[in-house]
């Protein structure tokens, strides 16, 4: 299995682009699911996540591939081609690769009145059950069984279709909130989100359904107004830049006191970041399209505490607590989105970070290379994808070599991670 060898020390400094957003491109391509045609999209990331989805859409009848960059005008462009579906069933083996293939129930349930998807089960940042997207199917009218580890899903009347409702979700949820969005888009009359989530991701989405002739409303408020049609179109949509990779590269430039500039990337979805990174002591511009970090070895301690969008993002947590073990002062970082979100904690003390964990709260005593302290590179390994990126990050400025094992997981979020680095100045090899 590939690992990544860093060798730490190297300040950061240029210009990098962001990639298009996974969490943006998988429920995106999931949707194609409710129109036929032929959906194209550019901008679409290349990751293991995307080829997990693509596996899944053809093993439901679609064509789903990657048109060749070279005779196209742009790169990364990805096409789903969609007849009428040969399978309604998402098999186990496909959807404990990704867990985000429950994206694809909402649908089929939607388009052809039934659907049957494997449960995920559980993941290591925590439990995720599924209960908010099958309460919210069953409020449209669906009838859920659970048989044999699987979903069940059918629509009981004559119609086949869902009918519209007012659903309040308890809490808030990315997945469910998408899930429901596109199950809406094609019941009959109308279906109220309350307390949806807000993400700029949800915001994509519902901009790709209408743009195939969907009738969203309020996206990106937290409450999302859905008015049932007949039909939707397959159409053509370019993914939203990756604001998680954005706000990974820019701390990589801000644990390394380097002089980052990454582009191509929406800052406005990242101001719980920025406020932070400000407040930490970083000079940050933003333009219209890109963010500046400005050296600074002398930042101090800030807390954090996750919570879903417009404040500070889960994903950006892992990396953000690598960035403490190294500021002036004690942190505290709070993490209130996932129970289980602390793997990086023991890997990060291996390369020497100072840190006490709590259940979802974590005391960072900071070791600032300016007080002559600092962490030493180690072999470590993580079992999630952010936890890789932050077990990266530290190795930038470890000292010596960090070797971080199974990036298995940081290649099904990042495109091309290491390169983007080098490119600033980084280390950092991929080796077998
Ligand atoms: N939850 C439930 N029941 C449900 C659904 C969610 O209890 O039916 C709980 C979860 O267990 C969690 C909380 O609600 O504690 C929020 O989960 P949410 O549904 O919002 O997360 P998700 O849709 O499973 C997406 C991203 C995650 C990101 C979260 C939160 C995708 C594909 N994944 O997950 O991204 O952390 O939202 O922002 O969009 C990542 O990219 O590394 C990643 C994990």
């Amino acid at each position: 299995m590939d690992k990544m060898a860093i060798k730490g020390g190297f300040t950061l400094n240029g210009s990098v682009a962001t990639s298009g957003a996974k969490n943006s491109a998988l429920p995106i391509l999931f949707s194609t699911l409710l129109a036929e045609g032929e959906h194209q999209f550019s901008n679409v990331p290349r990751l293991k996540d995307i080829d997990s989805t693509a596996e899944l859409l053809r093993s439901l009848g679609c064509e789903a591939y990657w048109k060749n960059s070279k005779e196209n005008s742009g790169p990364n462009e990805f096409v789903v081609k969609v007849e009428k579906l040969k399978s309604l069933e998402a098999h186990y083996d496909l959807v404990r690769k990704m867990r985000a293939s429950i994206l694809c129930l909402g649908p089929m349930l939607a388009k052809y009145g039934e659907a049957v998807v494997s449960l995920p089960g559980g993941c290591a940042i925590g439990t995720r059950p599924i209960d908010l997207h099958l309460d919210a199917m069953k409020a449209l009218g669906a009838e859920i069984e659970l048989k044999d580890g699987y979903v069940i899903a059918r629509v009981p009347q004559a119609s086949k279709r869902l009918k519209g409702a007012n659903v309040l979700f308890e809490k808030t949820t990315v997945g469910g909130t998408e899930n429901l969005m596109m199950a809406a888009t094609l019941a009959e009359g109308v279906t109220t989100i309350e307390n949806a989530a807000k993400e700029p991701e949800i915001v994509d989405l519902a901009r790709y359904l209408n743009s195939m002739g969907a009738k969203v409303t309020g996206y990106g408020t937290s409450v999302i107004r859905i008015e049932g049609v007949a039909k939707l179109a397959a159409s053509k949509y370019e993914i939203l830049p990756d604001r998680i990779e954005a706000g990974t590269l820019l701390i990589a430039g801000a644990i390394t006191g380097g002089d980052v500039t990454v582009e191509k990337c929406n800052p406005h979805d990242l101001d719980a970041l920025v406020t932070k990174l400000r407040e930490s002591g970083f000079k940050i511009d933003l333009g219209a399209n890109s963010m500046r970090v400005h050296p600074n070895t002398k930042f101090v301690a800030v807390d954090i505490t996750t919570a879903p969008h417009p404040l500070f993002p889960t994903d950006l947590q892992a990396q953000f607590m690598a960035l403490m073990s190294v500021a002036e002062g004690t942190s505290v970082i709070s993490e209130t989105v996932f129970e289980n979100r602390f793997m990086h904690v023991t890997e990060l003390m291996r390369l020497g970070a100072d840190i006490t964990p709590k259940t979802q709260v974590a005391v960072v005593r900071g070791k600032p290379m300016h007080q002559g302290k600092f962490l030493t590179g180690a072999p470590v390994m993580a079992t999630d994808l952010r936890a890789s990126a932050s077990l990266v990050l530290a190795g930038l400025v470890a000292h010596g070599e960090t070797v971080v094992n199974r990036i298995y997981h940081l290649d099904r979020g990042y495109e091309q991670l290491e390169v983007k680095l080098q490119k600033l100045g980084a280390q950092i090899q991929r080796a077998n």
